[in-house]
């Protein structure tokens, strides 16, 4: 027999990683865990437990507690009180704090890996080379960030207590990437895990025990999605961080809705896989292995999608099934196995159920050919080909080891399929072409591209999605943003204004000379007449009328959407162009000031000085924002490994904008400035007392070059047009400054689409530029996307 021969003869014997240490711990708390609430462990309060189980075998691990009201009650009480003395402390206090995590961590992390394997059913392998060295490096990362906060965010204070809610596939990741840029930021936490996968959660908890971190800082309450749902409700949390589907997503905006708690989502995806004919295939079967595989596909990035450029689709899919057919599933505790247990029987049968649907749509399944273990919960990795863009298991996230081919034709077909989908969280490109790649990437709709490379991941390079892959970045410095607010925000006074503005709507008024004077809508760089035919009065300080404005309605805002929308180029223009246009509507308002002033004065009944003020405060913040258009740029991130990540800003969409209802000029120009700097194309809905100074603004707009469509402006009712612009699935973002019940109707009504909210029920102080200028308004309207590009042979 050759050696070759012997080679190939050769199986794998089991290599099993021990779990006697982690059996230990588990009877250290006797098979059954408590709840982590004010630094020790309590039994909960409703004597409830639950089951978590060994996926791979089904037996149960441990029971562990359930948390009820009083016991999240508590659990909150503990996280407030404990609140202020850790924001106070000194940054290097709180960023020792968090060293000591993660020695603790690297101390223990095979206790650490083996649990989670044990837990989740995902192998050792992973666990340990992945997942606890990542989560140690988030909590160094972030005790960075905790010892510069005060230089590098003089003007930021932390937010206080965030509820945070996880899922079962990165179980301590996720703790990680939530706890550890709260806390270091001076917040304090009530943290709840899956119900799947509570156990590392538990270890933490013991973890922070011995850290000595400060009791409160840190709460860990188990339980199911009610225990979840407990702490979205609660009202004594100021912000929300959840991971985890879209559908629980949708639910907690919906129940968080002029809660007045800030909230970011990170949700699921069905993350392309692009492959162009010039890509190393090698190459990419190894990445598709990662990139579907990995975790058992039970990934929110996981490249679900495989896109082959059509002339190297079947040799790729050959070389695909004949690497399938050496994956090993077994035993998650065997270090030499590749794919591990699905984390319950429920995810199993989803599983299977979408993996039939597919073929009954039509599908071809191609299954590897390996053995499955007899118990437990194993669902072999699988390829499905012949597979039509609109079929459900190209459009649904299985959240499985099922992967969905299709192929393209030209680079423009691989992005039209590529954004072909509701969700936006990442992508994969390959190509041996550094042009092709990075042309492709800022196109592509999602908030991570991985260039020939997948799931990549660093506590430095935020993570998260476009649409409805929901909002908001974990780690780097795009990620600390969640976890602070601005300081002005303390003391801010809250915006009262009557719940209806009392304005008859008329039919529109002709003049002496018959002409209809009422000032249109603007729509796609055009006047419109309003949809319904009516006006509305608007009077002076005095009571006078001066003029009318349209009465906006749905359709107005569906015309103003659609313009926005076509207003395609605004987005890829160069930072330049965009620059160069607001320096002229900044000169062309100027060279009006003196008219604008004279406008302003008689719809407010200030005095001139004071109008004249407003409006030489908006020119300013115009030539600001012109200036900042071409200076908002991303950095480049140095993760440890051999290459780089480009966070890029990059425009949120259309935004629809609630103009505060004052100053009615410079909150309207000031908003409308930030986001088109930025690149979105918008439709803003102005003051109704202060329309009139929106509406002038037409011609300077039209004199100023400004392509059709970026700025549209619809007059009316702000609360009912507010809500429009909210329900409209073609609306990328809503920003709304006003009262709490409008806050409330925009948040409620943006779940549709899952659309950024930005809404802000405190009186802003819009003359200063420091807090209404530049970097303020821009974060807002920009998402940061990162562009992984390793190098290196
Ligand atoms: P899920 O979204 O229901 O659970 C995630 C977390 O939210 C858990 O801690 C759960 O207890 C909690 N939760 C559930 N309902 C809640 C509510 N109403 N209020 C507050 N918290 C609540 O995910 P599940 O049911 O475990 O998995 C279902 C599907 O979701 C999967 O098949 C997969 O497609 C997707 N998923 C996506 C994840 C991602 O990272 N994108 C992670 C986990 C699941």
């Amino acid at each position: 027999m050759s050696v070759a021969e012997i080679l190939d003869d050769l199986d794998y014997g089991p290599a099993p990683e021990g779990d006697g240490p982690a059996r230990d711990w588990l009877k250290q708390h006797d098979g059954q865990t408590g709840l982590f609430i004010d630094g020790d462990w309590r039994q909960p309060n409703s004597g409830a437990w639950f089951e978590t189980r060994d996926p791979a075998t089904g037996a149960v691990l441990a029971k562990v507690a359930a948390a009820d009201a009083a016991d999240v009650e508590a659990a909150v009480a503990a996280a407030r009180a404990a609140q202020p003395e850790w924001a106070a402390l000194p940054g290097h206090e709180r960023a020792r704090s968090l060293y000591a995590l993660a020695r603790m961590i690297q101390k223990n992390s095979r206790l650490f890996a083996v649990i989670e394997a044990l837990d989740n059913g995902k192998p050792i392998r992973e666990t340990r080379d992945i997942d606890i060295p990542l989560v140690a490096r988030h909590f160094y990362h972030h005790a960075g960030w905790a010892q510069v906060m005060k230089t590098e965010f003089p003007d930021r204070v932390p937010v206080g207590v965030c509820g945070q809610i996880i899922p079962w596939n990165f179980p301590l990741l996720m703790l990680a990437w939530k706890i550890a840029p709260a806390i270091a930021l001076g917040n304090t936490v009530v943290l709840k895990p899956a119900e799947f996968t509570p156990l590392t959660a538990i270890l933490f908890a013991d973890i922070c025990r011995m850290a000595g971190l400060p009791k409160g800082v840190v709460n860990i309450v188990t339980g199911d999605g009610s225990t979840g749902e407990l702490i979205v409700k609660h009202p004594d949390i100021d912000k929300l961080a959840f991971t985890g589907s879209t559908e629980v997503g949708r639910r907690i905006r919906e129940a968080s809705a002029g809660s007045g708690k800030s909230l970011t989502l990170e949700l699921g995806g069905k993350s392309p896989f692009i492959v162009f004919d010039d890509a190393d295939l090698d190459s990419a079967v190894e990445g598709v292995v990662d990139a579907i595989w990995f975790n058992q596909g039970q990934v929110c990035c996981a490249g679900s999608r495989l896109l082959v450029q059509e002339s190297v689709h079947d040799k790729l899919i050959d070389k695909l099934k004949l690497r399938l057919e050496t994956l090993r599933v077994g035993q998650p505790l065997d270090k030499a196995i590749d794919v591990g247990a699905i984390v319950d029987q429920v995810q199993l049968d989803r599983i299977r159920a979408l993996v039939e649907q597919g073929a009954e749509e039509g599908a071809e399944v191609f299954q590897a050919p390996c053995a499955l273990p007899a118990n437990g919960f194993f669902f072999p990795p699988t390829l499905m080909t012949s597979v039509q863009p609109a079929s459900t298991c190209a459009r649904v996230e299985i959240f499985g080891p099922v992967l969905v081919a299709m192929s393209f034709r030209t680079p423009d077909e691989a992005v039209t399929l590529a954004n072909n989908s509701e969700y936006g969280l990442a992508a994969s490109v390959w190509s041996e072409s550094v042009n092709l790649a990075l042309d492709i990437a800022p196109k592509l709709k999602c908030g991570v591209v991985w260039i020939n490379a997948t799931n990549l991941f660093d506590a430095g390079s935020g993570f998260g999605g476009y649409k409805e892959s929901g909002y908001g970045r974990e780690g780097g410095r795009e990620g600390l943003s969640a976890y602070m607010k601005p300081a002005w925000l303390i003391d801010a006074e809250p915006i009262i204004e009557p719940a209806e503005q009392s304005a008859p709507i008329g039919i529109a008024p002709v003049d002496a000379t018959g002409i209809d004077r009422t000032a249109k809508m603007y729509i796609g760089g055009k006047q419109a007449r309003p949809d319904g035919g009516y006006a509305r009065p608007i009077a002076g300080a005095d009571g006078a009328l001066i003029g009318e404005v349209g009465e906006g309605n749905r359709k107005d805002i569906r015309n103003a959407v659609e313009a926005a929308r076509k207003a395609t180029g605004w987005a890829v223009a160069s930072e330049h162009l965009r620059a160069q246009i607001l320096y002229y509507i900044a000169e062309n308002l100027d060279a009006r000031s003196a008219e604008f002033a004279v406008r302003l004065s008689a719809l407010t009944g200030e005095g001139r000085g004071k109008a004249r003020r407003e409006v030489r405060v908006s020119v300013d913040r115009l030539f600001d924002f012109a200036a900042w258009a071409d200076k908002y740029e991303g950095v480049v991130h140095r993760p440890p490994f051999r290459g780089l990540a480009l966070a890029m800003n990059e425009p949120v969409g259309v935004v629809g904008v609630v103009a505060p209802e004052t100053p009615g000029l410079l909150g309207f120009v000031t908003l409308m400035a930030g986001a088109i700097a930025a690149g979105n194309t918008t439709v803003i809905v102005p003051s109704e007392s202060q329309a009139l100074a929106a509406t002038d603004l037409y011609q300077v707009l039209e004199t100023s070059d400004l392509p059709g469509g970026v700025v549209n402006i619809i007059t009316g009712d702000r609360r009912a047009l507010g809500l429009e612009l909210a329900k409209h699935d073609a609306v990328d973002a809503i920003w709304a400054f006003g009262p709490p019940d409008l806050a409330e109707s925009v948040e409620r009504a943006s779940i549709g689409n899952l659309k950024q909210t930005w809404t802000e029920t405190v009186a802003r102080q819009w003359y200063n530029a420091r807090i209404s200028g530049g970097r303020q308004i821009l974060g807002h309207a920009t998402q940061v996307k990162n562009i992984w590009v390793p190098y290196g042979e």
